[in-house]
């Protein structure tokens, strides 16, 4: 199937299609997978109108967009009455990807062509950047007149942000949402909860933004670092309901879906601080104010475990109307559930042979609870220990094996591996003159060179990989300028992995369009490492 894919594109590009630098220029990211030009040019100024057809109610959302991104990015500032038209058309064209899009410049005429609005949102986007690199002058914006015709690779295109370990406020996560909306990426995977901290408000448990969500003080210098230090500063917050109910929607309007993660078993001792009768010992315990791996988990053996998970699950549902809700399962040691007589108990009676299994039980009954909520569950890779719950999806971080397991039992899966997708490891080998990190060393290069479909696995369960995800854990990122700095520009390159054929990969290409892309941060007021 690759090599087919590969022929055909082959055989397309021989007709002019932007393989390699031809289209560079025009900075386009992520690059569009077919370019025509077309003779001739357009000149965009204030005498054009946008138009639309038909009724889906998105549209007139759609047309304010490109108003206003024409007029704030652009001066260009429409005018109804105008002969000459951009056109934003919702059709049902079968040979178009469900979120790509026809772009055709053409004289005095610019379609935007799409089978649903996430596509003309697409092509919007690729609009603007045209405008970009456009030649202005006193009688407007001279563009050149051109086809595209795009659509993604993949349909999982995520960017991940841990408030659990650092929180950051509303105008934060909505300017990364910003961020991800300008890569066409499609999913804001939002780590709501950890051991240092929960973030999300809960009405049935009102001690989860009481107590949970705030840690005495906070780790200085990075955790190696010996004797450890500590900042003594109280730490914390969280979202209210209406303000999450605020992202998603702003979300929505970008075609981002929000997914929430909620950790469970492990990475919960923010949880266990305000609860303790949900751990195995029943405590006390503490809000954590170390990072790493700790042993206070929820226990498996009480049924109060699921009644509570019950009822936060319930109401995370209410607040994120996607399809996904994530519940980590990553990162959980079991030494509690050895330990502890409930546990053991429970793995006798449902006839578990080890502790693994008995996290696969934890996390199949924590499915169950999704399902009728209408909701699919998602797992980093660990949940493939002791036997995958039916329907999961799952992330793969710890390299793709996770991933390519996986899919050999038929699930789907996102990869995210550490080698390619974590933008919490450093910017330079050296790290001199880098912002402390966790560790590692991914440079923009790398990112470009991530392939989400590995070798191992077979033609016919490709499409089970739904796509790839950057990750951005935040130990060591307590502000968002960093925050920025670590995400930027490696989410470009994650971007276009995503989006764009295989066969029209080509990192001089990249960044040669990437002097657009830092143009574009700059107007943004973006902080970001640039790389030459
Ligand atoms: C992870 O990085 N613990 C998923």
């Amino acid at each position: 199937m690759r090599i087919i894919t590969f022929i055909l594109s082959f055989s397309f590009c021989f007709f002019g299609c932007a393989l390699n630098t031809d289209f560079d220029y025009l900075g386009l990211i992520p690059k569009p997978a077919l370019i025509e030009r077309n003779s001739g040019e357009t000149i965009l100024d204030d005498d054009w109108t946008i138009k639309h057809n038909g009724s889906h109610p998105d549209l007139e959302n759609l047309k304010n967009t490109l108003t206003q991104n024409l007029n704030s990015f652009h001066e260009i500032k429409l005018n109804d009455d105008s002969e000459k038209i951009i056109s934003l058309i919702i059709s049902s064209d079968d040979s178009l990807n469900t979120e790509g899009y026809v772009l055709n410049i053409f004289n005095d005429e610019i379609n935007i062509l799409a089978n649903s609005p996430n596509g003309i949102y697409y092509g919007i986007q690729t609009l603007n950047q045209i405008l970009d690199s456009g030649q202005k002058s006193n009688k407007g914006i001279t563009i050149l007149n051109m086809k595209i015709v795009d659509g993604p690779r993949f349909k999982w295109r995520g960017m991940h942000l841990d408030v659990g370990r650092h929180f950051f406020d509303i105008s934060f996560i909505k300017k990364y949402i910003d961020y991800i909306a300008i890569h066409k990426m499609n999913i804001f995977h939002w780590h709501l909860t950890e051991d240092q901290g929960w973030r999300v408000e809960i009405d049935s448990y009102p001690k989860l933004t009481e107590v949970s969500a705030f840690r005495d003080e906070t780790l200085i210098g990075h955790y190696r670092d010996e004797p450890r230090k500590f900042d003594g500063k109280k730490y914390g917050g969280y979202y209210t309901k209406d303000e999450m109910k605020e992202i998603v929607e702003y979300a929505r309007k970008r075609y981002i879906t929000v997914v929430p993660e909620i950790e469970m078993p492990g990475h919960s001792r923010a949880v266990l601080a305000a609860y303790p009768e949900l751990s195995c010992t029943g405590g006390p315990h503490t809000v954590a104010k170390l990072w790493g791996v700790h042993k206070e988990v929820f226990c498996a053996g009480k049924e109060s475990t699921f009644e509570f998970l019950e009822k936060v699950l319930i109401e995370v549902s209410d607040i994120f109307p996607g399809e996904y809700i994530h519940i980590g399962g990553d990162e959980c040691p079991k030494d509690r559930w050895k330990e502890h007589e409930l546990d053991q108990q429970r793995m006798r009676k449902e006839g578990l042979d080890n502790e693994n299994e008995l996290q696969s039980y934890f996390i199949k009954r924590i499915e169950g609870i999704l399902n009728k909520l209408g909701k699919r569950l998602i797992g980093w890779d660990e949940i493939l220990e002791g036997g995958l719950a039916p329907g999961a999806i799952v992330q793969s971080w710890r390299g793709m094996e996770g991933g390519i397991s996986a899919v050999d039992a038929g699930h789907e899966v996102i990869m995210s591996p550490t080698s390619h997708a974590y933008f919490d490891y450093y910017q330079s080998k050296d790290r001199l003159d880098e912002p402390l990190a966790i560790g590692g060393y991914l440079p923009l290069e790398k990112v470009y060179q991530f392939e989400p479909v590995p070798e191992e696995i077979d033609s016919d369960k490709e499409h089970l990989v739904l796509g790839g995800q950057g990750n951005l854990w935040t130990e060591y990122i307590s502000s968002s300028d960093k925050a920025e700095y670590m995400v930027l520009p490696r989410m470009s390159a994650m971007a276009e992995v995503l989006w764009s054929p295989r066969v029209l990969l080509n990192y001089r290409s990249f960044s040669n369009r990437m002097n657009w892309q830092y143009f574009r941060y700059d107007r943004m007021g973006a902080k970001y490492k640039k790389y030459n």
